[in-house]
């Protein structure tokens, strides 16, 4: 019997127009286009403005951007499923808002929330129900309104998050290429060191938990910086292993876009070269869970089929993982 696999058969991609500039910051902050270049490497982030725009508004514009280059009838996706830590509201999901947006009228949906890792976690998800023959066409998106949960107050993380959404049609292949293999994991212990204080069940939102300004990314830095680059070139040199992938034979490394030097040190650690490495973000910053499928969509045209591509992420939880996938068409689908 032929082997079913997950293939990516098209991307789409949104980001805001407004371009919050490092200049820009150091108006806010006391901060400096040096130390951030320097010390994470953002030039610019985009940002969302307007009121009553949220991260179902960049989803819908993503899917929709997803559905004209690859030429699908809204009614023919199954499911769509939203990674993101930062929904509209607590409920109805990103997903379920994204579907109305965009006229999903017989899909299901569900969002997943696991921070920087959220779009591999995702796709491992959706993977599994096209690979079951369940579903023929689902659609994994990435999107985080990083603006609506960063303190512009402290210089400590407000350079390093951005706003943005991208995602990734899955289909059935029934060729070698697509969703090869996955390693994800989780250990709950690193929560301390990157997280959101209230707002949740366990401190819900008070005047108290707004004055001590409790609604925002709370993060250690070298703590995580640390377990990032470790885990994140670990996990990425264990796929490479695994598969007997060489540093030649690897098309690209899309990787989490946290800071410039983790991306160094994971390539490195692959024996790779930099041009090797999908990297934007001098231009994004970090937008979580849009980071990976906004490079895809960025690089798409540079796609060849049977690339070797490795994705790989580490993020909030902790979570971090790699996925390995042989890309399924050439160039950009433009329908
Ligand atoms: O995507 C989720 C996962 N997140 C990550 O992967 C992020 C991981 N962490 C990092 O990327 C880095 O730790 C940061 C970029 C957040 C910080 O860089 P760092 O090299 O670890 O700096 P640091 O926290 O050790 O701070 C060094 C110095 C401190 O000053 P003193 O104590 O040496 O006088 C900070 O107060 O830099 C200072 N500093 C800044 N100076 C200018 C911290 N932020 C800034 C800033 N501008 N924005």
């Amino acid at each position: 019997m032929t082997r079913i696999r997950a293939a990516i058969t098209g991307v789409g991609g949104y980001v805001p127009e407004y371009r919050l500039s490092n200049d820009e910051l150091s108006t806010m902050v006391d901060t400096s286009d040096e130390w951030i270049m320097q010390r994470i490497g953002i030039k610019e982030r985009r940002i969302l403005k307007g009121e009553g725009k949220a991260t179902s508004d960049m989803g819908a514009l993503a899917v929709k951007d997803l559905l004209d280059k690859t030429g699908t009838d809204p009614n023919d996706i199954d499911l769509l499923i939203a990674a993101t830590i930062t929904p509209d509201m607590f409920f109805p999901n990103v997903s379920n808002l994204t579907a109305h947006k965009t006229g999903l009228k017989n899909a299901w949906t569900f969002d997943m929330g696991a921070a920087c890792s959220g779009f591999l976690f995702a796709l491992e998800t959706g993977r599994n129900f096209v690979e079951n023959g369940r579903y023929k066409k689902v659609i994994v998106l990435g999107a985080d309104k990083m603006s609506a949960i960063v303190d512009y107050t402290d210089r400590t993380t407000c350079p390093l998050f951005g706003d943005g959404a991208a995602c990734v049609l899955l289909e059935p292949s029934e060729e070698d290429t697509g969703i090869i293999d996955s390693m994800l994991h989780v250990d709950g212990s690193g929560a301390p060191s990157l997280h959101m204080k209230a707002g949740g069940s366990l401190r819900p939102s008070s005047h108290e938990t707004v004055d001590r300004r409790q609604h925002f990314v709370f993060q250690e830095g070298q703590t995580v910086f640390k377990f990032a680059v470790s885990k994140m070139a670990d996990i990425s040199v264990e796929m490479m292993k695994k598969h007997n992938i060489s540093p030649e034979e690897l098309a690209w490394l899309v990787p989490h876009q946290a800071n410039m030097r983790i991306i160094e040190a994971t390539a490195r650690r692959m024996g790779i070269s930099k041009d090797q490495v999908m990297i934007n973000i001098q231009r994004y910053g970090n937008t979580t869970a849009a980071t990976i499928p906004l490079c895809l969509w960025e690089w798409e045209e540079r796609l060849k089929k049977d690339d070797n591509i490795i994705l790989a992420a580490f993020g909030g939880g902790f979570t971090w993982g790699s996925l390995y996938l042989k890309w399924a068409y050439n160039g950009s689908k433009n329908s």
